[in-house]
């Protein structure tokens, strides 16, 4: 009977210095973590706040520009630097297969950014990642130093004015092209002076006066490609995301294209990344172009430095390739 009392004594003592040291340990485990937390926290108010001062140190260049402190020429070099779109470390798997590998990408403010690649490389995915419509598997998204890789499309799209052209759609089939102008317009442009001022502007830059009534999915290949292209500038972005916009369009039209493209940046600090496998066009318009290959980027430089480049030559444009 008392070796029986002994028994369960020393077994409940055993069982409270157990629960005892299961909650030590527990409690050491989410010590630890929190710490973790808090560190991970503390370095990405870092990194915001560092993105933040970037934004600051622009407006506070363009005061000195607008001041006549810095010249055109003084105020172009000064903020060359500052980035506007960051991917860090994106990768990109579908299913087991990888696309994107820990690829990082610094888009500066006011650039033209050209992005080049074999089909399938992942051009697309990279806009796709951008925008929104699809997640990276891994790494993040950071526009004007904000971390929105969680934030919705819509939301992304309103709050940093994305504009984006994409591969293939982009528009309301059964709707004509003035109907798909003014769709956008009303989602943009609240004040309906301003939408038709705009609208009707476009229609003038686009020469459409003779398309308006006509359905969109009865558009040619080239015309539907200009009215996905037009849509994207009716909230006059910031961003602006053009995925192969010279597929499809003529000689002349590529050129009125390209006009657009280099005016927006010059006079509406725009910057914007096209993709196109009409490597002279694209070339012939951006500031500085990227080579993707294999989930990464294998070369970056101005049009002239990347067409030299021994690998850029090699993955795509092939020995041969001449710019003119
Ligand atoms: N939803 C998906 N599911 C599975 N694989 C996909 C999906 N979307 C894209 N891929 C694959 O990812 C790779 C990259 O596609 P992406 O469309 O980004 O290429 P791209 O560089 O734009 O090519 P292109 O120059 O032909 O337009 C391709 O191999 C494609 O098959
Ligand atoms: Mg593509």
């Amino acid at each position: 009977m008392l070796t029986n009392i002994i028994y369960i004594a020393v077994f409940i003592i055993l069982v409270f210095v157990l629960s005892i040291a299961v909650k030590a340990i527990t409690r050491g485990v989410e010590a630890k973590q929190i710490i973790k937390e808090d560190k991970n926290l503390e370095s990405s108010k870092i990194e915001n706040i560092q993105n933040v001062e970037v934004i600051n140190q622009i407006k506070e260049l363009k005061d000195l520009h607008d001041k006549g402190i810095l010249n055109e020429d003084e105020f172009k070099k000064a903020k060359e630097k500052k980035t506007i779109l960051k991917l860090e470390k994106i990768s990109m798997f579908y299913n087991k297969r990888q696309i994107l590998n820990n690829l990082n990408l610094d888009i500066n403010k006011q650039e033209i950014l050209g992005m080049l690649g074999p089909n399938g490389v992942g051009k697309s995915t990279i806009f796709q990642i951008i925008t929104g419509l699809k997640d990276p598997s891994f790494g993040k998204v950071l526009i004007e130093g904000i971390d929105c890789t969680n934030i919705p499309i819509y939301e992304r799209a309103t709050k940093f004015k994305l504009g984006y052209v994409p591969q293939y759609g982009g528009f309301i089939q059964d709707l004509s092209l003035l109907e798909n102008l003014n769709l956008v317009g009303e989602i943009h442009i609240k004040e309906k002076d301003l939408r038709n001022a705009k609208i009707e502007k476009i229609i003038s830059q686009f020469e459409f006066d003779s398309l308006l009534k006509i359905k969109a999915k009865h558009l040619s290949g080239g015309q539907k490609k200009k009215l996905v292209i037009s849509m994207s500038l009716i909230n006059d972005p910031n961003i602006l995301l053009l995925d192969e916009p010279f597929a499809a369009l003529d000689i002349l039209t590529i050129k009125m294209l390209q006009e657009i493209i280099v005016n927006l940046q010059s006079f509406e600090n725009i910057t914007v990344v096209v993709c196109d496998h009409q490597a002279r066009d694209l070339l012939s318009c951006v500031d500085r172009a990227i080579v993707l290959s294999n989930g990464k980027i294998i070369a970056s430089g101005s049009p002239d430095e990347i067409v030299k480049d021994s690998s850029a030559r090699s993955a795509y444009f092939g020995e041969e390739f001449k710019i003119n």
